[in-house]
């Protein structure tokens, strides 16, 4: 959580710093802050609120060619201006996005040093490394602080009495470094700096970069000068920008198409199975597999579940990250963790995967940022191919995932011999299927709008299925709450009537996700129950149930999807969902985009 910037060229600093930081405000939304030279002198604004609030207070013709600027998202004290970033004490101005977990004990050893101001700990790593910078040149200073502090980070840091330099340290904390004709930033995200250039650095663990208008200089941990691997940004510059929509979380929806058909073209151009082979690891000495994610990855991981088990016979368990820490680890050769995270750093799915990894078990990830960290630390990685997700609530990011998982079961599913080689590309075809019927689906937009009026003044809704369908219904719902604001439960059809049916009042909404015929029935009824104690009904089932179930009118509307391979069934009924919560917030006029209290990257445990 939290973005940074950092820039030192020709430019007007104020500007790029601004632009920089409106591109990572999904990292962090509360407040804002900028540090820039002017003069010889580091002048500070900050802000609470947005990036345009910020932007507001500040003069962007002002001349200056170095500055460091901080998008947050408050984990140590309130969103106030006092909290924002930049933090200026003693000669030292830093922005840090990470948790500094031993502040408590160092403020106590500096506080008869310095007055502190703020209630966070980045105060507190700016005073460490200031009284260290009193009596060392900087890159020893920077050595120091590293040393002494524990905790996540990734810091930019201007010195008083270096004011054309900025200086850059990272631990677990994403920070890219870039350096292109006399120009060089710093940044938590490529898209903050892809205006300039697609070409970066990775700064690793006990390394500091060094900008000025001299150049970009890299230290090693000894704090000699290092070359390091520049890498190449695949994506394009349209990615940081809406392209025309409204909303990034519309943008990337539309964007699901072209997700599907990249991930076709990188691991199996002729939707064949040997081509998926050589480009997946080989799972088929793995007899069980546990998948662990956050939110949305954890709901892909439950899709996951049900077709490795249906299609792959592969026994399979679903964990939350953040809970995985305090269970009993059984090492086991045989078992494979698959870790799941469109960002790569979430810090809960981060620590799993460190875990996994000390008890010796093999670890997959299935990841959308390149070269981040969950997907440099685990044994071996898939990536998602999704491009750049900006909105916070992700959509094309979590359907990547989900049909990562669908190949992954495809590919086990014929290294096990359930299936043979026509089968398997034979389900491979059926992709294009899943392509078409997303492109009806978008095409469609409209009924999603229309049917947003008939429930978007609610405060409750409830999301319930059976089996698969109950895992769509988990992201379904969290769609639904996280951006409109809708209070929103998902539950399994058949549990409902085990106390939760007493929420349900006149008129609430109760949506049925219904695509599996075994079970449709059941499900009827227990939507039934509910209208029966007043709800209003939606559902959205296939077209072959609902021309064997549903005739008769017991719902107020129904979303009505192709049937295809039960494979990728899931991934075309969970876009008219998103559509759907998408339009319920924008017609509730809520900030779909950055959602309240939310960030996209949950670099916190
Ligand atoms: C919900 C959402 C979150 C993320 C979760 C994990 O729309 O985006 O629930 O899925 O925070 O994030 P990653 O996938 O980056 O690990």
């Amino acid at each position: 959580m939290c973005g940074i910037i950092g820039y030192v060229g020709n430019k007007k600093c104020l500007e790029v710093l601004i632009n920089g930081l409106k591109s990572l405000e999904y990292r962090g939304y509360d407040s804002s802050g900028i540090a820039y030279n002017q003069n010889n002198k580091i002048k500070i604004i900050k802000s609470t609120g947005k990036v345009q609030e910020l932007e507001n207070k500040i003069d962007k013709n002002i001349l200056s060619d170095i500055g460091i600027g901080h998008t947050r998202w408050a984990t140590h004290g309130i969103p106030s201006v006092i909290n924002a970033h930049p933090h200026h004490i003693g000669k030292t101005t830093i922005v840090h996005n990470g948790i500094i977990e031993n502040y408590i004990e160092l403020k106590k050893e500096l506080e008869k040093k310095y007055h502190f101001q703020s209630e966070t700990d980045t105060e507190v790593a700016a005073a460490i490394i200031d009284y260290y910078a009193q009596n060392n040149n900087k890159l020893e200073a920077l050595k120091k602080a590293m040393k002494k502090i524990t905790g996540s980070y990734a810091i930019g840091i201007i010195f008083d009495d270096e004011p054309e330099t900025i200086y850059a340290i990272r631990k677990d904390s994403p920070m890219i470094i870039a350096n292109k004709d006399n120009e060089s930033f710093i940044a938590s995200d490529i898209a903050a700096i892809l205006e300039y250039t697609n070409e970066y650095y990775l700064l690793d663990e006990g390394e500091i970069a060094k900008l000025s208008k001299n150049g970009l200089t890299i230290y090693n941990n000894d704090l000699q000068e290092i070359k390091k691997k520049i890498n190449i940004y695949q994506g394009n510059i349209n990615d940081a920008m809406k392209n025309g929509y409204e909303h990034f979380m519309l943008k990337e929806i539309h964007d699901e198409i072209n997700v599907y058909e990249n991930i076709v073209k990188s691991y199996c151009p002729n939707y064949n199975i040997d081509d998926l082979i050589k480009n997946f690891p080989n799972f088929s000495q793995y007899e069980k597999i546990k998948i662990i994610g956050c939110g949305s990855a954890y709901h892909a991981g439950m899709v996951g579940k049900y077709l490795l088990e249906n299609y792959a016979n592969m026994e399979t368990s679903v964990e939350m990250a953040s809970e995985y820490r305090y269970e009993k680890i059984f090492p086991n050769k045989k078992e494979l963790i698959i870790l799941i995270s469109q960002s790569g750093e979430t810090a809960d799915t981060l620590e799993a995967l460190r875990i996994a990894k000390k008890n010796n078990l093999d670890t997959l990830g299935i990841v959308n940022v390149n070269s981040s960290s969950i997907a440099r630390e685990s044994d071996n990685v898939i990536y998602c191919l999704a491009g750049c997700e900006i909105a916070v609530a992700t959509t094309k990011a979590y359907l990547a995932q989900v049909l990562i998982l669908s190949l992954i079961a495809i590919v086990s599913s014929y290294n096990k011999k359930i299936i043979n080689k026509d089968q398997a590309n034979s389900y491979l075809l059926d992709i294009k299927k899943l392509i078409n019927n997303t492109k009806e689906i978008l095409d469609n937009e409209k009924y999603y709008q229309n049917l947003a009026h008939k429930i978007y003044q609610n405060n409750i809704t409830f999301f319930i299925g059976r089996g698969i369908d109950y895992s769509l219904c988990m992201e379904a719902s969290l769609k639904m709450k996280e951006i409109s604001y809708i209070h929103s439960e998902a539950y399994p059809a058949g549990e409902l009537k085990h106390g939760t049916i007493s929420l349900i009042e006149e008129n609430t909404p109760v949506f049925g996700i219904i695509t599996e015929e075994e079970i449709a029935l059941k499900t009827i009824s227990n939507l039934k129950e509910t209208k029966a104690r007043g709800s209003k009904i939606y559902i959205i089932t296939t077209e072959k149930i609902y021309q064997k179930y549903l005739n008769d009118n017991f719902y107020e509307d129904v979303i009505i999807i192709k049937e295809i391979n039960p494979l990728f069934q899931s991934l075309i009924t969970i876009t008219p969902l998103q559509l759907l919560a998408y339009y319920v917030a924008k017609l509730r006029g809520e900030d779909i985009d950055k959602p309240r209290n939310l960030a996209k990257s949950v670099t916190v445990e």
